[in-house]
């Protein structure tokens, strides 16, 4: 759904620009405009100029210039549907329901009463974990190195093993047993029981970019199976179109976000001091996931496990981000270890370093090749860079292709030209196909 033009001159009216700024900029009146420090970029002495009567910003150092619209979704880090959204919450508009049909009405309630009560769930699970009964659980977290700051920022918590405290303590709250079906929280037993689908597990909620609680993962702490239980799909939560610790990643001051696979990983990183990671949640990368970072970033850097079944399917993922016009770099963490492990076991600076040592893809495709294959042997020789003039072909670069293809020449000892016009046999190919499409 979009939205209308009346809607969005709606939202820029009820917003005053100097208002909204304030709340960022310390400002100053300056004749009939007001000036403070430029939130875009780095300075000393204001250039950052607001005029209300125009209703637009304009920054003399950087050239930032925009409506009150711009202004949020540069500052917020949001994309332009999110940035009216958030300017009408703030005006109090209620442009969402006056436009939304009987049906539609109904599913943005449904959806409404699911985070509330998931919201609920939280932080029953969440001081669950700080009663007598959670110590063990809660000494499994410290264990782990995980501290009460970060606990509570993820709102971690601890699900009761009996399996009833959660239904009960909704059901006290008036809620139904249909609404608390619908958000995943509890299941039906054969006998025609109801009890918590998430029972003596590590908790974690899983929030969206606006801040709602739309689902859990729950992770045992013994070894029993499956180790991580996740909320079935419900109509807020869909496997694969969220990344875990998105809320606080958008609002990251980094240029990239850092994709790994699981909670723990994301959770011991955040505590270790980056605030730009989110969690894939073991799938391999989707388009959705894909969309959903390219509305805040355009650089990823993915550091997966490196077992041998999943790079294959990570493989897919990162020509998925490719096509979306990502840049895409891999950090490899050495000695298989995933970055939870890595981080705490070498520390932070070790981890930055291994950011500062990432690879393209294609870098990390050629390592790959040459993992696999023996340069020595002709017929890998070949073999390789068949595969390599395949993956140059896609780049775009002129310059990048140009270092690449000194790369390869040198490894397979084949002149530069020779490789070229093997690139160009690729191109024609592409574009042929392209063609027929
Ligand atoms: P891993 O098995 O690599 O676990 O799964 P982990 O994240 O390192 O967990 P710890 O460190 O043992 O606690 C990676 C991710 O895959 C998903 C979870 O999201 C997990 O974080 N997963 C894994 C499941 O959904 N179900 C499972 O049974 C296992
Ligand atoms: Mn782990």
């Amino acid at each position: 759904m979009s939205y209308s033009k009346d809607v969005i001159d709606r939202v820029i009216e009820e917003n005053d620009i100097v208002d909204v700024v304030s709340n960022y900029v310390s400002l100053k009146k300056s004749g009939k405009d007001f000036k403070g420090l430029c939130p875009f970029h780095h300075e000393k002495t204001p250039s950052f100029n607001v005029s209300q009567e125009k209703q637009l910003y304009h920054c003399f150092g950087c050239q930032a210039s925009g409506n009150v619209i711009t202004f949020v979704m540069n500052i917020e880090n949001v994309g332009f549907k999110e940035a009216v959204e958030f300017l009408a919450d703030r005006a109090g508009i209620e442009i969402e329901e006056e436009n939304l049909s009987g049906l539609e009405y109904q599913k943005k309630k449904l959806k409404d009463e699911i985070y509330e009560v998931n919201r609920l769930a939280a932080l029953f699970y969440h001081k669950y974990l700080y009663s007598k009964f959670g110590q063990a659980v809660l000494k499994y977290l410290y264990d782990r190195g995980i501290d009460d700051i970060t606990i509570k920022r993820f709102g971690l918590g601890f699900s009761p093993a009996n399996g009833l405290e959660l239904f009960n303590y909704l059901k006290r709250r008036n809620y139904s047993t249909e609404i608390l079906l619908k958000a995943g929280l509890i299941s039906k037993s054969n006998s025609g029981s109801y009890y918590d689908r998430f029972k003596n597990r590590v908790m974690f909620p899983i929030i969206d970019e606006k801040n709602n609680v739309i689902g859990f993962g729950g992770r045992v702490i013994d070894d029993a199976k499956p180790k991580y239980l996740n909320t079935p799909e419900t109509v807020v939560f869909k496997k694969g179109k969220t990344l875990y610790g998105i809320n606080y990643a958008k609002k990251s001051k980094e240029d990239m976000f850092i994709i790994v696979e699981g909670y723990m990983d994301a959770i011991a990183l955040y505590q270790s001091g980056l605030d730009n990671v989110v969690a894939s949640l073991g799938t391999a990368l989707t388009i959705e996931q894909g969309r959903l970072i390219k509305k805040y970033k355009n650089t990823v850097v993915i550091s997966y496990d490196a077992d041998e079944a999943g790079i294959e399917a990570t493989m897919r993922g990162l020509n998925l981000l490719d096509e979306l016009d990502l840049n895409v770099n891999i950090l490899t963490v050495p000695n298989g270890k995933d970055p939870d492990e890595f981080v705490r076991k070498e520390g932070f600076d070790a981890f930055k370093k291994l950011l500062q040592k990432t690879d393209t893809l294609i870098e990390y495709k050629i390592k790959k090749y040459k993992e696999d294959l023996d340069l020595e042997k002709p017929a890998d020789r070949i073999k390789y860079i068949k595969k390599v003039c395949k993956d140059l072909a896609t780049l775009k670069d002129e310059v990048k292709r140009d270092v690449y293809i000194s790369i390869v020449s040198k490894d397979a000892e084949i002149p530069e030209n020779t490789i070229r016009a093997e690139i160009d046999q690729f191109v024609k190919g592409f574009l042929q196909n392209n063609k027929k499409n």
